[in-house]
Parts: C-alpha cells; structure tokens; sequence
C-alpha cells in the first residue's frame, strides 16, 4: 500500500509514505525473529535496535568519545564537501537512512556555496524523524526542495521519481554498509546500480580496519551506552512481540573477529531459562553462556573496497581519509 502526505504550504516539502509501517510489521515481524532466534548461533536483525529509546541511545552513541566513526567522518565531509560539490556538479542528494541529516548539513552547505540548486531526497524507515528534520531542513535553506521516502532502501530506491537536475548522487554514510553480509552487500548495490543511471554518483562512508584496542572501545563504551542500547532490544521485542524477556539474565558482548574483519555485538545468556514471545507464538530455551548475534559492524579496506565497487560497474572517481585513516569516503561515478 502506498499513501502520500500532502505538501506543506511552501510546496518545498513532498514526503511519501511507501508503505504502511503497521502493514510492515505485519508483514515482516516474526519471521525474521523466528528464524533467528531458531538457528544453532541465535541472532536478530539490527533493526530491532531503533524503537524510539534505540533511537535516541544511537544518537548518544554517536557523541562517544569512544566512538569514533561519527565525528571522523563528519570532519573528512567538513574538509572536502567543497571538492565533493565541485566534481559533481549540480545534483540532487539522496541519502540512504537519513536520520537526523546531521551530515547532510556539510554537503548542503558546500553545494550551497557553490550557488547549486538544492535538491535532497532523504530516504528512512521513520516517518516521524524524517519529517522532523526535514522541516528544519527547509527553515534553515530557504531554497532546499525535499522529496522525502519513508521505507526500506529496497522500496525507496525502486521508488525514486526523475530528477529534474542534470545528475543525482545517492550518500550512503555512516559506514551503515558494515551492517551488511556480504550477501546483503551483493543485493544492496544490484538495487543502488538499478537507480542510478550513467553520470549518477554514490558516496560511501566507511569504517576502515584498525588496531583492535580501538575498535573494541568503540564498542564498549565506559558509560554503557552500548550495552544499554543492546539490551534495549529485548525490550523493544518484548513490546513489540509481546515478550517476557528478562534484560537481568543477558549481558552485552562485543569483540572484534578478526577472521571476518568484523566487530560482532552478543547478548550474552547469563543462565539456562526459556522466553515465551506470545504476538508470535515462539517459544525459545536459552541455554547459560549461549549468545544471540544482533550485530556485525564490518571494517573495510580501501583497496578490497574499490576493487569490489569496480565489479559493480561503478567507477572510483576519489578517495578521502582523516589523518589516522581511520574512515574513508568515496566517491564513485556510474560510467
Ligand atoms: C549504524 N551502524 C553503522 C553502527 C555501527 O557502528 O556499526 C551501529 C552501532 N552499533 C553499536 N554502536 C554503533
């Protein structure tokens, strides 16, 4: 089902609603979880983790000292957004998970000042934070058109309207990517090569491999912000599934596998008990010191990066890093 909201009064605001979130739950809630929580290595897929209270604990995640990623990445954008903006050229911005568009900011700014016309066309799963960012998007550039998505990426990218602007440039940031199986990553860029047509741009922002004291702090933070927000998925199954997992009997754990390049986030059983999720009718014995898997946070290299990009037929036009080169960001065309 789709259902459009009405432009504002400006008629600078267009958001679209590809489906129902209450039709998404219906649709795709419990199986995944069944699934998951039924394999011999239990896991959940990470977009459990943003109910409203996820939300906000990634957002605090984020402001880390531990964490890392979010500022490096908002300092390279900072540094080069100008140059990103004079090698496209005048183009429409779409950002894969949106969010609060803090970074998009940095981009804005630099097309902007080069006197583009502002185009952004933010895509998220939330409605509510779309608009809401979008909104003050629009007080604070007077000329930005947005045409907003609310989805998954799959619909969203299958959905996109033309452009009227001579080039689109779809960001992906945050590193979001390391979210992904490389299965996942297979299908995500069939689905990103499908949108885009030639000339088109993509910009990756990744994590990139280091030494493993600081990849393991990212994800164990003193303050326990982590391990809350991991948690605070059972708590969102619980209400969501009608749940009765008990937070006490688990424990956050996560640890850098260095085979997969990958940091991997655990809930950590503490002892043997069963938890019944009635709105899906499952039952599930946890066993003590069993795990279930509700993240992988893979950590690239630029060079794996670009060759695996070349075999999806898009052209590496610049690479930039921080002085630690600890995050990279892409720049690729369509040819
Ligand atoms: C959203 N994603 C890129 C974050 C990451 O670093 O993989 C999610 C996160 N999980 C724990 N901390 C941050």
């Amino acid at each position: 089902m789709t259902s459009f909201s009405s432009p504002d009064n400006r008629e600078r605001l267009h958001v679209k609603y590809l489906l129902d979130p209450n039709l998404v739950s219906e649709l795709e809630d419990g199986k995944d979880v069944i699934w998951g929580l039924t394999q011999p290595q239990k896991s959940l897929a990470p977009r459990y983790f943003y109910d409203d209270r996820g939300s906000q604990l990634f957002e605090q995640i984020c402001e880390l000292p531990e964490y890392y990623p979010t500022r490096t990445e908002a300092w390279i954008l900072q540094k080069y957004a100008p140059e990103i903006a004079q090698m496209t050229g005048i183009c429409e911005l779409v950002e894969l998970g949106s969010g609060s568009s803090t970074k998009t900011r940095l981009l804005l700014d630099a097309y902007r000042q080069m006197g583009y016309s502002l185009h952004y066309v933010p895509i998220d799963v939330s409605g509510g934070i779309l608009e809401a960012s979008a909104k003050q998007l629009l007080a604070d550039y007077p000329t930005l058109q947005v045409r907003g998505l609310v989805g998954t990426y799959e619909l969203a990218l299958k959905n996109l309207m033309p452009t009227p602007l001579p080039s689109r440039g779809i960001c992906f940031l945050g590193s979001t990517l390391g979210n992904f199986n490389q299965q996942e990553c297979d299908r995500f860029f069939s689905q990103v090569r499908t949108a885009l047509q030639s000339g088109d741009y993509f910009l990756l922002g990744i994590d990139l491999q280091k030494p493993v004291e600081i990849l393991e702090a990212a994800y164990n933070d003193a303050q326990g912000v982590t391990a809350e927000f991991n948690l605070n998925m059972l708590r969102h199954l619980n209400s969501r599934m009608k749940g009765n997992f008990d937070l006490s009997l688990f424990e956050h754990r996560a640890f850098y596998n260095s085979t997969e390049a990958q940091i991997e986030m655990h809930l950590i059983c503490r002892r043997s008990h069963s938890v019944r999720l009635k709105g899906i009718d499952l039952t599930v014995q946890f066993k003590e010191g069993e795990t279930i898997l509700t993240e992988i946070s893979r950590k690239f290299d630029l060079d794996q990066m670009q060759q695996y990009l070349a075999q999806q037929g898009l052209k590496m036009l610049q690479t930039w890093t921080d002085p630690k080169q600890w995050f990279g960001l892409i720049l690729y065309q369509v040819p």
